[in-house]
C-alpha cells in the first residue's frame, strides 16, 4: 500500500517549481520557467513588486514582504494572512500556494545526494537543462577520508542546483545528505551512506552539509535564523533507519529496538553533528518505528532531541508517505489519519511529504484533535526556510547562474578526480600496479561492469524511467581504450550471471592480452532502496567467471570490484593468478576514466574502506533485524563494525594500499592528561574485569565536566617508496584495557594528505580529552574513564599511551 503510494508520488511529473495556480494566469506565464533563462527577464522571487503590480496587489499591504523585518516575524505575519484552509494547503511537498497573497506554489521535494537528480518532483530535466553533473556515490566519495573534497562536491552541487532553480528546473529545498550508519552490509543503501564510523558519517555530513548551503561570507553568523542559505540541505532518515526490506520484514512495518546505549554511542551522533556543527536546515524523519513509536510521531526524538537539545534551526519532514505508513503500516496505536496528524504535528513534523496533511488536518482540527497554533508553528519553521534561501527576496550572489555553471568541465573533473580519491587499493602482489604505459597495450576488459555505464551512478541519480542523464559517461572500456587496443567481453548477461555461455569469449580475450582487467561486481538489482542483500557473494556466475579468466590469462590480472556494501571476494584476494584488486564503489559518471588512470599509474590510489568486508558466514550469525551493535554471546552474535566485531574479516574498515611506502614518526605526544575536577564532581563506576585493577575513580560523567583538556598529536608522514601518493592517516583512541563491554577502538581523527616521493609532510591533531577519549556505557552515560588510554595511529604503524588522571 505505502510501496504503491511511494510509487505514484514519484511518477507523477507534473511540477513546475514556481507556477501559481489558475487564477492568476498571467503572472503564471510571467514567471514561466522559459523565461528565468539568464539573457531573459530578472529571475524570480516572490517578493518582486513588479510581479505584485501586476497582480493589481498592493506589496505594502504584506508585511512578509517588508526585507527589513526579520525572518521569524515576517513568516509569522504571512501565516497570519492565511485562512486555516489555506494554511493547510501548505502542508504537503506539493505547496499550493495562496493566489490572494501572491504566494506561489512551491514544490519541497528535491534530491541532490551526489548531483542533482532526477529523482523528486522538484527536479525537472527536459531540452533545457538535459544533465547535471553525477558525482560518484557518497560510499566511495567517503572513502577518500578527504573533508575539503567532500565540501567541494556539495559546493559544485549547489551551484548547479541554484542554476537549476533560476531556469524553474528546481527547487531550492534538497532532500540530502543520506547519513544513517552503515550498520551491517546486507542493507540496500549502503551506496548513498558514508560509512560505518559515527563519527565519520558525521564529519561527512557536516561537510556536504556546508558544501549545499553556505553562502560565501556568512558561515558564522551568529542568529542563525537568519543565516542565508545557498540551498536548503536535509539530514536524513532520523533516526535508527537501515532496514529496507530483509526476508519480508520492511521499513514500513519494521519496529527498530534501539537500546539507549547504542542511540547514544551510534545512532544519534552523525544527527546531531549535522546539526549544530552543519546547520543543516532540514531533517526527515525515517519510516520505521524506534522502540514501538514511529519516529515522525515522536516528541522525544523530534520536539526535544532535534529542536530543543540540539537547537535545529529548520524544519522537519516525513520520508514520503511516513503518515499513511503510520496508518496503514505501523497500526500506530490502532490510529487514523486525523490521530497520526495530531501526533504528528505535536511531536513536531513540520511537512508531509505525501497529501495526509493536506488531506486529513481540516478534519482533525475539527474534530479537535490538532490546534491552529500547532499548524501555524509549523508552517512558521517551513517559511523561515525558504526566506533564508532567497525564496522571498533572492541572492544577488546567485542571480546570473543559468545553463553555463551545469555540467561544467571543472564539475566534470571534479566528479572524476572524486572517483579517483575514493578509489581502494586492496591487493597488489610485486607491484604489479600500476601498468606501465608502454608495456600493456592488448588490455581484455571483461566481466559485467567492464561497459558499465548507468550501473557506476548507483541510486538517486538518474532513474531511466524519467527524463535526464549525467552531463557525459566514460564507461571502462571508454576509459581503457585510451591506454591501449581493448578487446572487451562481459562473460555474463548481467549482474545476475546465471548463465556460463558467456564465459569462454571472455577467457580467450584473456589468453591472448597483455593484462586483463575484470570488473564484476554488484549493482541496483541486488542492493537498493527497499531491497536488502541476504547474502554477502558476488552473484550468480561471477565467481566463475572470474576463476576461469583468471585461470586462463596469459598477462597479468587485475580484478576491479564494483559494489557498495562488501562482497566476500576470498578466493580472489588468496588466488595468485590475480595480482591486484581495486574497489570502485559506484564510481559516478566518469568511472571508467579514474578505474583506467588507477590501473594505469596517471593517479596513484589512496582510497581506505568505509566499512568492513565480512566473510560470507556473517550473515548467518545475526539477523539484520537485530539492530545491536555489541557481540551477545548468549545468541551468538559477533557484533558490528571494527569497534565491535572481533572475527576475521575479508577487509578491515581503514585498509587500503599504495603504490608507494609511507613510514610514520609521532613527533611529539603528550603522556599524561590530567582532567581538573569541580568541588562536587562524582566519581562514576565501571565494570571492570575480575583480573584487571579498578582505578579508584574509574570515570566521570561528561557532564560533569569542564571538558577543556586538549592533547596534541603532531605526525610526521615520509614518503620512502618511489611515487608520489596520497596517504590517509587515521587516528583511533582505545580506552583502558579491562573495562567490560567497550568498543575495541574508536577513530577520532583523520586526514588526507599528499606526500611527493622522497617528501615529508607533517599533520597536526589536536583533540579535545572528553570528545576523544570518552565511552558509553549501558545506560547510555558518556563517560571519561581515568587510567591509561592508547592512541592508535593506523592500523597500529604507531601508537603511544595517554594516561588520563582525575585532580
Ligand atoms: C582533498 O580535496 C581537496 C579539495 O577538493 C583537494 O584540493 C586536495 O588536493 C585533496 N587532497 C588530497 C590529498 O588528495
Ligand atoms: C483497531 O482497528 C481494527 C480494524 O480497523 C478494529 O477492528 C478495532 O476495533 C480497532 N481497535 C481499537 C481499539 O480501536
Ligand atoms: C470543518 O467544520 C466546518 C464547520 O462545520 C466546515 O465548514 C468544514 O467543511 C469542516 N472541514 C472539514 C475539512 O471537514
Ligand atoms: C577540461 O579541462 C582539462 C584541463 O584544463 C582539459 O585537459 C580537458 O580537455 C577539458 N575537458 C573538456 C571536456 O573540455
Ligand atoms: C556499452 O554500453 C553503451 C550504453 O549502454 C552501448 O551504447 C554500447 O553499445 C556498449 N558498448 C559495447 C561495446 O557493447
Ligand atoms: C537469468 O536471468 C535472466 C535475466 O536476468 C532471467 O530472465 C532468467 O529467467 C534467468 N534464468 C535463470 C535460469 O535463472
Ligand atoms: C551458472 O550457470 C549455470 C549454467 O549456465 C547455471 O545452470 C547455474 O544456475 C548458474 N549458477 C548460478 C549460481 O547462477
Ligand atoms: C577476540 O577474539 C579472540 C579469539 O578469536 C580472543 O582471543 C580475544 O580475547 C577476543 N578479544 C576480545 C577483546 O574480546
Ligand atoms: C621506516 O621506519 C622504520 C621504523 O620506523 C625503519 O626501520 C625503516 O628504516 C624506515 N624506512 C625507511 C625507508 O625510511
Ligand atoms: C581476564 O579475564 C578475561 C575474562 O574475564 C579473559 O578473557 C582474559 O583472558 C583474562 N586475562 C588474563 C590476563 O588472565
Amino acid at each position: 500500500m505505502a510501496n504503491n503510494l511511494f510509487f505514484l508520488l514519484c511518477i507523477s511529473f507534473t511540477i513546475a517549481s514556481f507556477v501559481i495556480s489558475t487564477d492568476v494566469r498571467k503572472e503564471v506565464s510571467k514567471i514561466r520557467p522559459d523565461d528565468l533563462t539568464p539573457t531573459g527577464s530578472d529571475f524570480a522571487y516572490v517578493c518582486d513588486p513588479s510581479r505584485y503590480a501586476k497582480l493589481n496587489l498592493d506589496m505594502s499591504r504584506f508585511a512578509f514582504c517588508d526585507s527589513k523585518l526579520p525572518y521569524s516575524v515576517r513568516a509569522k505575519d504571512l501565516v497570519r494572512q492565511m485562512t486555516l484552509p489555506e494554511k493547510i494547503a501548505q502542508l504537503g511537498n506539493s505547496a499550493e500556494g495562496v493566489p490572494r497573497l501572491a504566494l506561489p506554489k512551491y514544490e519541497w521535494w528535491s534530491e541532490a545526494l551526489h548531483g542533482v537528480a532526477n529523482f523528486g518532483k522538484g527536479t525537472i530535466f527536459d531540452d533545457l537543462v538535459p544533465h547535471a553533473t553525477s558525482f560518484p556515490t557518497v560510499i566511495l566519495t567517503t572513502a577518500s577520508f578527504n573533508e575539503s573534497l567532500w565540501k567541494e562536491i556539495g559546493q559544485a552541487v549547489s551551484t548547479e542546483a541554484r542554476a537549476m532553480y533560476n531556469l524553474g528546473r528546481a527547487g531550492l529545498t534538497f532532500w540530502s545528505p543520506t547519513i544513517n550508519i552503515a550498520r551491517d552490509p546486507r542493507w540496500g543503501r549502503i551506496a548513498e551512506a558514508p560509512g560505518e564510523d559515527p563519527f565519520l558519517v558525521g564529519i561527512y555530513a557536516v561537510n556536504y552539509v556546508r558544501g549545499l548551503q553556505d553562502v560565501q561570507g556568512t558561515e558564522n553568523y551568529i542568529d542563525l535564523s537568519s543565516r542565508p542559505l545557498k540551498v536548503s540541505a536535509c539530514c536524513k532518515h532520523f533516526t535508527a533507519y537501515d532496514v529496507e526490506n530483509w526476508k519480508g520484514v520492511d521499513r514500513y512495518h519494521f519496529d527498530a529496538r534501539v537500546t539507549e546505549q547504542d542511540m547514544e554511542e551510534t545512532f544519534n551522533p552523525p544527527f546531531e553533528m549535522c546539526v549544530k556543527d552543519g546547520d543543516v536546515s532540514g531533517i526527515m524523519c525515517s519510516y520505521n518505528r524506534v522502540n514501538g513509536i514511529p519516529s515522525c510521531a515522536d516528541p522525544n526524538l523530534l520536539k526535544q532531541t532535534l529542536r530543543q537539545e540540539w537547537d535545529l534551526h529548520g524544519y522537519i519532514v516525513s520520508d514520503c508517505d511516513s503518515v499513511s505508513v503510520m496508518v496503514t503500516g505501523h497500526n500506530f496505536l490502532n490510529d487514523t489519519y486525523e490521530d497520526a496528524i495530531a501526533q504528528t504535528l505535536r511531536a513536531g513534523m513540520d511537512l508531509d511529504c505525501g497529501k495526509s496533511y493536506p488531506k486529513y488536518t481540516g478534519n482533525a482540527v475539527n474534530q479537535s484533535k490538532v490546534r491552529e497554533s500547532d499548524i501555524d508553528k509549523a508552517l512558521e519553521n517551513l517559511y523561515i526556510v525558504l526566506f533564508r534561501t532567497g525564496f522571498f527576496d533572492g541572492i544577488p550572489a546567485y542571480k546570473s547562474l543559468g545553463k553555463n555553471d551545469i555540467c561544467t568541465n571543472k564539475s566534470i573533473e571534479l566528479a572524476t578526480r572524486a572517483a579517483k580519491e575514493g578509489i581502494t587499493l586492496l591487493k597488489n602482489e610485486g607491484g604489479t600496479l600500476p601498468l606501465s604505459t608502454g608495456m600493456f597495450k592488448n588490455l581484455a576488459v571483461v566481466g559485467p561492469h567492464a561497459n558499465a555505464t548507468i550501473a557506476m551512478l548507483g541510486n538517486y541519480a538518474f532513474e531511466s524511467k524519467h527524463p535526464g542523464s549525467p552531463c557525459h559517461y566514460t564507461s571502462p572500456i571508454d576509459g581503457f581504450s585510451t591506454y591501449g587496443k581493448v578487446n572487451y567481453a562481459a562473460g555474463c548477461g548481467d549482474i545476475a550471471c546465471n548463465k556460463t555461455s558467456l564465459i569462454p569469449q571472455a577467457v580467450e580475450s584473456a589468453k591472448i592480452a597483455d593484462a586483463t582487467i575484470i570488473l564484476v561486481g554488484l549493482d541496483l538489482t541486488v542492493e537498493v532502496e527497499k531491497l536488502d542483500r541476504v547474502d554477502l557473494l558476488l552473484p550468480g556466475n561471477q565467481s566463475e567467471l572470474i576463476n576461469q579468466v583468471a585461470n586462463a590469462a596469459k598477462g597479468p590480472v587485475i580484478l576491479v570490484v564494483m559494489c557498495a556494501g562488501g562482497v566476500d571476494i576470498s578466493f580472489a584476494k588468496n588466488n595468485p593468478k590475480i595480482k591486484a584488486i581495486l574497489w570502485v564503489g559506484y564510481p559516478g559518471e566518469e568511472g571508467g576514466r579514474a578505474i583506467a588512470d588507477v590501473v594505469f599509474g596517471l593517479y596513484n590510489p589512496g582510497g581506505r574502506l568505509p566499512v568492513t568486508w565480512y566473510e560470507a558466514n556473517y550473515v548467518n550469525k545475526i539477523p539484520l533485524t537485530s539492530m545491536q551493535f555489541r557481540p551477545d554471546d548468549s545468541k551468538g552474535y559477533p557484533g558490528r563494525t571494527y569497534k565491535f566485531f572481533n572475527g576475521s574479516t575479508v577487509f578491515p574498515f581503514g585498509f587500503g594500499l599504495s603504490y608507494t611506502k609511507f613510514n610514520y614518526t609521532t613527533i611529539q605526544a603528550l603522556h599524561t592528561l590530567p582532567v581538573k575536577l569541580g568541588r562536587h564532581t562524582h566519581c562514576h563506576d565501571l565494570n571492570y574485569m575480575a583480573n584487571k585493577t579498578k582505578p579508584t575513580c574509574p570515570a566521570i560523567l561528561l557532564n560533569d565536566l569542564q571538558c577543556g583538556e586538549y592533547f596534541k598529536l603532531n605526525i610526521e608522514v615520509k614518503n620512502v617508496g618511489k611515487r608520489d601518493g596520497s596517504e590517509v592517516v587515521l587516528v583511533y583512541s582505545k580506552p583502558p584495557d579491562g573495562i567490560i563491554g567497550t568498543h575495541f577502538k574508536q577513530l577520532i581523527g583523520f586526514k588526507r594528505i599528499f606526500v611527493a616521493a622522497g617528501g615529508r609532510e607533517v599533520v597536526n591533531f589536536v583533540f579535545n580529552g572528553c570528545k576523544s577519549l570518552s565511552i558509553v556505557d549501558y545506560a547510555s552515560n558518556r563517560l571519561l574513564p581515568s587510567g591509561g588510554h592508547t592512541i592508535m595511529v593506523g592500523d597500529g604503524v604507531a601508537s603511544f599511551p595517554l594516561q588520563v588522571t582525575f585532580h
